[in-house]
Formats: structure tokens, sequence, C-alpha cells
């Protein structure tokens, strides 16, 4: 008997699981502490309550949106995650073909097992970003940016939340340490008991300095906070990525649906804003619109696709959150993104 097909996110997770080594399965899932924030995100979506409209023409839902000057078929992004190697023997070739066919945009983590030209090539003309660990010398950082534009990724993700590794107890009890990947030089410092990229000494005048240097839009990702959002937009910033990590850094953080609200208003359209952490349905995505994010971000989800089919298991992983929220918009009364607004959601 063939098992069914899977109809939801959650039905690919156990399928990934399945897949997977244990101590990289918890790698992926795990977060911080008692991953009281990985819980949170996930509670914070689930208590916004949509306010759908009635006797609206939803007989076409267009999903259509832009960045940065760059058309989308749909506003849900592939959030950077490291070493894709873990779950496919493809890696993040596989992550880029099943987002293209799917039409999302993918943000290509500096933790990668695979070149960024090598993952440009595999889906040619398809929109990326490149999520940046800036190395501590600056004349690598500045390489990596300039490849990344080179290589015809539209923007750098500057991920600002990670001073430190967070304590993933999860990979503490097993042991395992995620490789460092393609991109860092091999002298960059190293937290001794993960193993992971540590970058305690960046601060505002890094992201400045990075923000001088890209020929490309600056995103800051991993802002939770009004005044922190206000100064990466001094600082130049181009898009805000309202992010806690999905719970991997600080546990106890704010959920992102929480944080939010405030992180909209202080922007006031003068940046991209971008959301991630617990979104496993295309209700979550439809309520982080309402809240005012432009793109959406999923980071696990695409994991459990990639684990579960390759290429295929991302463009299904895709897929799904793609319908549901095309569905989601309809059954709200939103032919369009521009009616997806603040009063839909309580
Ligand atoms: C296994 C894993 C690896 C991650 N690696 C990175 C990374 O290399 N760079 C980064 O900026 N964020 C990384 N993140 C965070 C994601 O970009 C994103 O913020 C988070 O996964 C969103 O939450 P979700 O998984 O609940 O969708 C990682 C997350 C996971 C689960």
């Amino acid at each position: 008997m063939t098992p069914p097909k899977p109809i939801t996110l959650a039905d690919l997770e156990p399928l990934a699981r399945a897949a997977m080594e244990p101590a990289a399965w918890d790698y992926y899932a795990g977060g911080a502490g008692d991953e009281l924030t990985i819980a949170g995100n996930r509670a914070a979506w689930d208590r916004l309550r949509l306010r759908p409209r009635v006797l609206v023409d939803v007989s076409s839902v267009d999903m259509a949106t832009s960045a940065f000057g760059v058309a989308l078929p749909h506003p849900l992004v592939v959030a950077p995650t490291a070493s894709h190697d873990l779950a496919h023997p493809d890696g993040e070739l596989a992550t880029a073909r099943g987002s293209a066919a799917a039409g999302a945009l993918m943000t290509l983590s500096t933790i990668s097992s695979r070149p960024m030209e090598e993952v440009a090539a595999a889906a040619p003309g398809s929109p990326r970003w490149f999520q940046l660990y800036p190395p501590s010398e600056r004349d690598a950082a500045a390489d990596l940016v300039r490849r990344a534009a080179d290589a015809g990724y539209g923007a750098i993700a500057v991920t600002v939340d990670l001073p430190l590794p967070g304590n993933r107890e999860r990979d503490l009890r097993s042991g395992f340490a995620v490789r460092m990947g393609v991109h860092l030089p091999a002298d960059q410092a190293v937290d001794p008991r993960t193993g992971l990229v540590v970058l305690p000494t960046m601060t505002w005048d890094d992201l400045a300095w990075l923000r001088s240097v890209s020929p490309i839009p600056v995103v800051a990702k991993g802002i939770l906070r009004a005044d922190d959002a206000q100064r990466a937009i001094e600082t130049g910033c181009d898009g805000i990525w309202v992010s806690n990590h999905g719970g991997r850094q600080l546990d106890g953080s704010i959920a992102t649906a929480d944080a939010l609200p405030e992180i909209v208003e202080a922007v006031d359209g003068r940046a991209l804003i971008l959301v991630d952490g617990g979104v496993r349905r295309g209700i979550d995505a439809l309520r982080a619109l309402s809240l005012g994010a432009n793109l959406v971000a999923v980071g696990r989800p695409v994991l459990w696709g990639l684990a579960s089919g390759g290429a295929d298991g991302v463009e299904r992983a895709l897929g799904v959150l793609r319908s549901e929220l095309e569905l989601a918009m309809a059954l709200a009364g939103c032919p369009t993104l521009t009616e997806v607004t603040r009063d839909l959601v309580v």
C-alpha cells in the first residue's frame, strides 16, 4: 500500500525525521534552552484571530509581490538554514531547484555545503539572497559580499542575532557539531564547545561598514525590537528581518508575531519587512502579512521537504504553504495582497 500523500507541512515532519540521522534531526528540530521560544512562536500565531471579509469576488487570487524591484509570484521565502547535506546528498542544489520550481525566493546560508556559485547555477534566473555571517577579517567579508553580488544574489541578509551560538542542549547531549561550510575562512573563530561560528565583536559599526561595501541591498536578520529596527534603517539597511532564529538563540525571546507590530510601526514603510519563526500554515502567513510583513519566511519546513524528497520535497513543502495561503486569502476576501490589511487580524 502506498503511504498517504502528505497534505500538510506537519505530515512532512515525521517523514523527514525517519530519513535523517537522529543527532542531525535534533540539530534541525531543536532550539535553545527549554525551547520556550520555539513553542512561543507557534502559540503567538495561533492567538491571532482572522476577521474575514465576505462577498468579495475571489475567483482569482493573485499573490504577486516584489522584493527590491524583483517580481515574485508570492510572498513566501526560504529562510537560510545551515548544511543541507545533512538532509540530502545534493544539499543546497536540491533546495535551489525545489525553491525555483515553487517560485520561492531562496536565501542561502553562509554555512552551506555547496559554494554559492554552484547553488546559483542550479536554478539560474530564480530569485536568491545570500545570508552572511561576516568573517572576522573585513577583506574576507567584503569578498563574500562581492561574490554573492557577482553570482546574482539580490540581497545580503546579515544575521545580527548570533554573537555566540545559543545553548542548543540537544546538540550538547548528542555531541553533534555542524560543519562550518564552504564559505568561511578556515581560521574563522568558532565556539570550542559546538564548533559553531561566533561573532562576539560584531557591532553596528560593522553593519554600517558592510552596508558601505555592498553593491546590493542589505537586510538585517534577527531584529526583535522597534529601536533596533530604527537603528538598522539609520545604518542604511534596506530590509528588516524579524526573527528569533527559530528559537535557537536566546531562549525566552519574544515571539516574532508579538514583535512584528511595533517593528512595522517603527519602520513605517522605509524598509522591506520579513518575518519568520513557526510559520507552518497558510493562515500563519496570512496573519504575518496582515500585521504588515512584506514577505514571510520558513526554515525547518523546507528542511523537512528536502530530507523527505530532495528538490521535489522542497517544492512540495513550499507548494503546500502556497496553496494554503491562496485559499486563506480567498476565504478572507482578499483577491490580492493589497486587501491583506491590518484590520484582518485581532
Ligand atoms: C537547522 C537550522 C539552521 C539554521 N541556520 C541558520 C543560518 O545558517 N543562518 C541564519 O541566519 N539562520 C539560520 N537559521 C534560522 C532560520 O533562518 C530561521 O530564522 C528559522 O529557522 C525560522 O524559524 P522556523 O524554522 O520555525 O521556520 C537556522 C535554523 C535552523 C532550524
